[in-house]
């Protein structure tokens, strides 16, 4: 078991959204961690500004505020710190962008995650985790998804850089003995949240009576995550180290674990699909204001239902998400409320 008074964790993207409530969880244990986030400008910095400032104000949580593309400064950070667990959540995330600037997550997700996994090998971590996202089930249609289901039909780049360091993660976990669990995330959602992202796009309309955009006319299911059961499930997998098995039968029915390295993928979602237009009626429910809805297609790259299986996750660690959306949503109107002063 990990011991958090003795245990120094490196998280990347901690002025992100996940990263920031992750650290919050992990400082309160007792963990000593250091933050590593580039501040860009992807969305308004001035959120992770005061997200980083909220952590700072810990002293057993420090920073640094550069890029994963710089290697010399990720290096001199990562050896200042001498972590024992890196947790890589830093990425360029958001679907629909993916389409505009795909070169950003060649940048960010493919030659950062490399260069955290150079880190990782040259600390011997106990365990390396990094995040990869459920839109790598892309085209496949059996539901809830698996993680020992084919993954192999990403839709968009950005879904296909995820899959490459999956990739990427497996090799070095076989080469170097590097205990490495990747999440896939469903729909993550919660205070602190992403400006981009449709529970913050719709609360903002709807508050500023302006239309929202529904796509797929509304024909959407997700499994919306309540970002503080997520953050719970990440904890708790740091003390589910993957071990190399002896061979193949050692690997229990539904195991996503590598039969030749210590590595394994695991979903963390609600495990409860919600249909898009019942997530904006409990937004609409706890603003007491109706939206201004803009039907529109679906858009290229997105699909229509995630649903996340989550029976690994409860067997490694004995937990599974369980805030039902109603009351995420409320907690997100309220912080909204309170950030905004509205
Ligand atoms: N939020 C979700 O619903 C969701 C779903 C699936 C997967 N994920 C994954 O979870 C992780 C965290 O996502 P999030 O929602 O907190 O996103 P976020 O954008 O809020 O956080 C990511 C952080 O990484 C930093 N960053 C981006 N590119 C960087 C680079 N090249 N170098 C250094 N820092 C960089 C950003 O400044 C940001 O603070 C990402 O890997 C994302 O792909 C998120």
């Amino acid at each position: 078991m990990i011991d958090p008074k003795t245990t120094r964790v490196l998280i990347t993207g901690t002025a992100g959204f996940i990263g920031f409530h992750l650290a919050r969880l992990l400082l309160a244990e007792g963990f000593t961690v250091h933050g590593y986030d580039g501040m860009t400008d992807y969305y308004d910095v001035r959120l992770k500004q005061r997200r980083h400032a909220m952590l700072r104000q810990n002293q057993r949580f420090t920073a640094t505020e550069a890029m994963l593309e710089d290697m010399d400064t990720l290096r001199a950070a990562t050896d200042a710190f001498a972590p024992d667990v890196i947790v890589h959540l830093a990425a360029q995330a958001g679907v629909r962008y993916s389409l505009e600037n795909p070169r950003a997550y060649i940048d960010a997700n493919v030659v950062g995650t490399f260069n955290v996994m150079e880190c990782a090998r040259a600390h011997a971590v106990r365990h390396l985790l990094m995040a990869s996202t459920s839109s790598v089930y892309g085209a496949n249609t059996d539901m809830p998804f698996t993680e020992v289901e084919k993954a192999d039909t990403p839709l968009t780049i950005y879904a296909a850089t995820k899959k490459a360091t999956e990739a990427m993660g497996h090799s070095y976990a076989h080469l170097y003995d590097l205990p490495t669990t990747m999440f896939r995330f469903f729909t993550v959602y919660g205070p602190w949240g992403r400006p981009d992202m449709a529970l913050f796009k719709f609360t903002k309309g709807i508050i500023e009576r302006t239309p929202i955009d529904i796509y797929n006319n509304g024909e959407m299911w997700r499994d919306f995550t309540y970002v503080d059961d997520l953050v719970r499930g990440i904890r708790l997998l740091f003390d589910a180290v993957p071990v190399r098995p002896d061979s193949v039968e050692d690997i229990a029915p539904g195991d996503s674990l590598s039969p030749v390295a210590p590595f394994r993928v695991v979903n963390i979602g609600n495990s409860d699909k919600v249909r898009l237009l019942d997530f904006v009626e409990a937004i609409e429910d706890e603003l007491g204001q109706k939206a201004i809805r803009n039907y529109m297609p679906m858009q290229t790259g997105d699909v229509p239902a995630t649903w996340a299986d989550a029976q690994l996750l409860q067997s490694l660690t004995g937990y599974r998400p369980q805030t039902p959306f109603r009351e995420g949503v409320r907690r997100f109107v309220e912080w909204y409320r309170d950030y905004y002063q509205i």
